[in-house]
């Protein structure tokens, strides 16, 4: 099978061709979608917001109690592989399961946590997803309660981002009752009344490092924002609502449910903090 633009990945110590990568069938991680991950962008060679990327793996494998062999450096050792002098964007995947093991629900004892990994270019998004927006649509928030792990247990999220798809949106931004978590793979802004709110962090939505530099450029510059939860009908009836991911950076919502959000165009506070993003990430280089 041809993986476009993937030349080597990283499993288990080795370097390798992406065929020459595989795993046991008896990987926890394929038996149970028992281990977590972490997506970075990688620009200009460099991994955005890398130090906090590595806090969230660690605190994952710490509360899911995976074993963390590997240190600071290894990691550092093992993005600079995988980037290997490059300097277009790209995104770092990072997956770690809990190993190879006979089926049990129980953890087992002595398996070594399998470690995988690899970096593939990083699409943009086309021009017009930032001037004229995308759609979303709302749907119920049917995954777990600990949305705030980032687990490779994604079958909700899959789902969710599938129904978005069929209805020509290209998010899912969930609701639990009648409150917004998050979408199915980003988090979500909504200006409502001149501030620009976000849900706090918790066990209902993943604490996205693009979420936490967003609210601290915004914090910087001056923009009127606050942590607190708001209504899916507060963010249908708001004045522009965007979401975030390392993949998608910021994009601005302006068609939910088939209806304009606002006037229906990226708002002026969109393109302010999308500014900011752009200087960070300039000055990051
Ligand atoms: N997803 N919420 C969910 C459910 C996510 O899957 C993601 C990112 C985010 C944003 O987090 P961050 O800013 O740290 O990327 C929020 C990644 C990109 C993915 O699964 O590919």
């Amino acid at each position: 099978m041809a993986f476009p633009g993937i030349e080597t990945v990283y499993l288990n110590g080795r370097f390798v061709s992406p065929d020459e990568a595989s795993v046991s069938a008896f990987d926890r991680g394929f038996l149970f979608g028992d281990g977590i991950y972490e997506v970075v962008p990688v620009y200009a060679g460099r991994p955005l917001r890398w130090p906090q990327h590595l806090a969230r793996l660690q605190r994952n494998l710490e509360i899911l109690e995976i074993p963390n062999p590997w240190s600071t450096e290894d990691f550092d050792a093992l993005a600079a592989g995988l980037i290997d002098g490059r300097t277009h964007d790209l995104y770092l995947y990072i997956q770690v399961t809990r190993g190879v093991a006979p089926r049990d629900h129980v953890f087992p004892e002595n398996a070594t946590p399998t470690l995988f990994a690899y970096a593939q270019a990083l699409t943009p998004s086309p021009a017009e997803f930032y001037t004229a927006g995308v759609a979303a649509i709302t749907l119920s928030d049917i995954r777990w309660q600990r949305c705030d792990l980032k687990t490779i247990s994604l079958v909700g999220n899959v789902w969710l981002r599938q129904k978005a798809k069929e209805n020509h949106a290209i998010e899912a931004l969930l609701v639990r009752d009648g409150y917004v978590t998050e979408g199915s793979a980003s988090n979500v802004f909504a200006v409502i009344d001149g501030v620009v709110l976000t849900p706090p962090t918790g066990p209902l939505l993943l604490p996205g490092i693009t979420r936490d530099l967003v609210l601290e450029l915004m914090d910087r510059d001056g923009v009127k924002h606050a942590e607190r939860i708001f209504l899916e009908a507060e963010m249908l009836d708001a004045d522009e609502v965007w979401i975030t991911s390392s993949t998608k950076e910021i994009l601005p919502v302006t068609r939910i449910n088939d209806v304009p959000v606002g006037r229906g165009r990226p708002g002026p506070v969109y393109a302010r903090v999308r500014g900011l993003y752009q200087q960070y990430k300039a000055h990051d280089r």
